[in-house]
């Protein structure tokens, strides 16, 4: 081998063996970044209708958003976005009890269950659950482990 291939042969294995480990550490990078998401909505069920939804961004507007935010970003009542708190560490089906027996705080159970439903559609959404054909219903919620 001349001195010239060595140097070149060499080369191409330096380069082989940076692909080869940013093939791992790239992917790992590209997932922590948020380029690939780790929860691809398409590997994610379906919970709820986007009509459920809309319709419990306005009951939410009107009924959770004063103490919660506007933007669920918490206000004087925990933030319902993001994870953390009950809201990231219970099973969906948990934290529908909750909101139906102790929301909204001061007039709690005062909703009908359709509005707490469409609510709970609202808050999936938010939290990055994508939307799809078969509507949520409690008997359906009851069966949800999964966290928002
Ligand atoms: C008057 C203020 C107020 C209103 C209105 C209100 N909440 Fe709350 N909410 C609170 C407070 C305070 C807490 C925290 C205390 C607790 O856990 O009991 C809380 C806690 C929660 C939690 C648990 C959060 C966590 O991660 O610990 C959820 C979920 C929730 N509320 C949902 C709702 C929904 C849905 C509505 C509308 C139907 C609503 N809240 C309306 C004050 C309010």
């Amino acid at each position: 081998m001349t001195e010239e291939r060595r140097r070149a042969f060499s080369n191409a294995r330096a380069v082989l063996k940076i692909v080869s480990s940013f093939g791992v550490v790239g992917a790992l990078a590209l997932v922590a970044l948020g380029a690939v998401p780790s929860h691809a909505s398409a590997s994610r069920t379906a919970y709820y209708t986007a009509t459920q939804a809309s319709a419990g961004a306005k009951a939410y507007a009107a009924d959770c958003a004063s103490c919660h935010g506007v933007h669920l970003e918490g206000v004087s009542a925990p933030a319902l976005v993001g994870g953390g708190g009950m809201a990231a560490s219970e099973s969906v089906a948990d934290l529908y009890g909750f909101i139906t027996e102790q929301m909204p705080a001061g007039n709690p159970g005062s909703l009908s269950s359709a509005t707490y439903t469409s609510i709970l559609a609202f808050l999936l959404e938010k939290n990055g659950h994508p939307a799809g054909a078969v509507p949520l219903t409690p008997a359906r919620i009851k069966t949800i482990s999964e966290s928002l």
